[in-house]
């Protein structure tokens, strides 16, 4: 079996490279790839890559993800989110290949406090999530058999998170404030990508379990909740603070305008895809400490 994964030096990518590895040949690129385009932005390009790789999986990573900048910016982000994963969505469909896809919860209008199910409106209130949801839209539109997993609030132990942030700010600062009004799971980039080979393989075996599934781990919380959960696992692992758990301060979204406008609620409901693929979800608390845990053995 061959599977092309696209957007590999993500955060998704890079766990999906690990996950996928026992699964079968796997041909991985990235936008800057010369022996294939990986470019999502060049749609001839990326099409002429799926008909010659002639996968049976494609499975894409990447996306436009700067949901400040994509407010300024939605051509671009529209041909990255949406109008490519047309393209693989059509080629998907030629070549008779399983599409796997990733979206967001910022596809709903994040009203409310109940978690959100696959069948609820959606509503996006940034040009990130409506490009998003229109690259889910034109995925169900082509008929390909598909798996599309919306998910919230991504973070790897390999680049740039919110977690390591607050250890930075809470290092170097004399105060931090952190928003408590926006509700939702951190989702680890591995718990993704093991969750996506799962699925993978028993949609392989019964095209009838494709679709769209909310994933994220159990419970909920707030950024900053998040934030002092974070400190208070540095703190125990006798990380040095300027800004222990306690200080930090609550502030609400209106605080701290940003661009491009966040939902309050991106809770989701994951029972469609625990009841599809048999799974259990761990609490969020058990990735968060665990990609802690690793990041703080190498740089403290
Ligand atoms: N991050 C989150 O909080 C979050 C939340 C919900 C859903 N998601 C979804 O989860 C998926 C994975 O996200 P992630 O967190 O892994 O994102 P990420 O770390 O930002 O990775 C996105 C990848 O896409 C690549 N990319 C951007 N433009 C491209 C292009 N034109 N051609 C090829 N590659 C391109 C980037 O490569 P370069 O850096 O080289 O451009 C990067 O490797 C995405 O579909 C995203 O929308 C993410």
């Amino acid at each position: 079996m061959k599977i092309l994964l696209l957007g590999k030096n993500g955060q998704v990518g890079w766990e999906l490279q690990r996950s996928l590895a026992p699964l079968g040949e796997l041909v991985t690129l990235d936008s800057k790839s010369t022996a294939y385009c990986g470019d999502l932005a060049n749609l001839q390009g990326l099409a002429q890559a799926v008909r010659d790789i002639a996968p049976d999986v494609i499975v894409n990573a990447a996306a436009y993800t700067a949901v400040d900048k994509a407010e300024t910016d939605v051509v671009q982000a529209r041909l990255v989110n949406a109008e490519a994963a047309q393209v693989l969505a059509r080629e998907a469909k030629q070549l008779g290949a399983l599409l796997v896809h990733y979206s967001t919860d910022y596809v709903f209008p994040g009203d409310g406090q109940n978690p959100w199910y696959e069948t609820d409106a959606v509503a996006p209130l940034n040009a990130y999530g409506l490009t998003k949801l229109e690259g889910e839209q034109a995925i169900q539109a082509s008929g390909c058999t598909h798996l599309i997993f919306r998910t919230s609030w991504v973070y790897a132990a390999r680049g740039n998170n919110f977690a390591k942030t607050m250890l930075k700010l809470a290092r170097e600062r004399d105060a931090l404030n952190v928003i408590n009004d926006q509700f939702g799971v951190p989702t680890g980039a591995e718990l993704l990508a093991d969750v996506s080979a799962h699925a993978i393989r028993a949609t392989l075996k019964d095209s009838r379990l494709g679709g769209l599934y909310h994933l994220a781990p159990a419970g909920e919380t707030n950024w900053y909740d998040y934030a002092r959960f974070v400190l208070e696992q540095a703190q125990a692992a006798g990380v040095a603070l300027r800004v222990n758990p306690e200080q930090v301060g609550a502030i609400a979204t209106e605080a701290y305008p940003t661009p491009a406008k966040r939902p309050k609620n991106s809770r989701l409901s994951t029972q469609k895809l625990q009841q599809t693929f048999a799974l259990n979800l761990p609490q969020w608390q058990q990735g968060v400490a665990r990609m802690l845990q690793e990041i703080l053995e190498t740089t403290t």
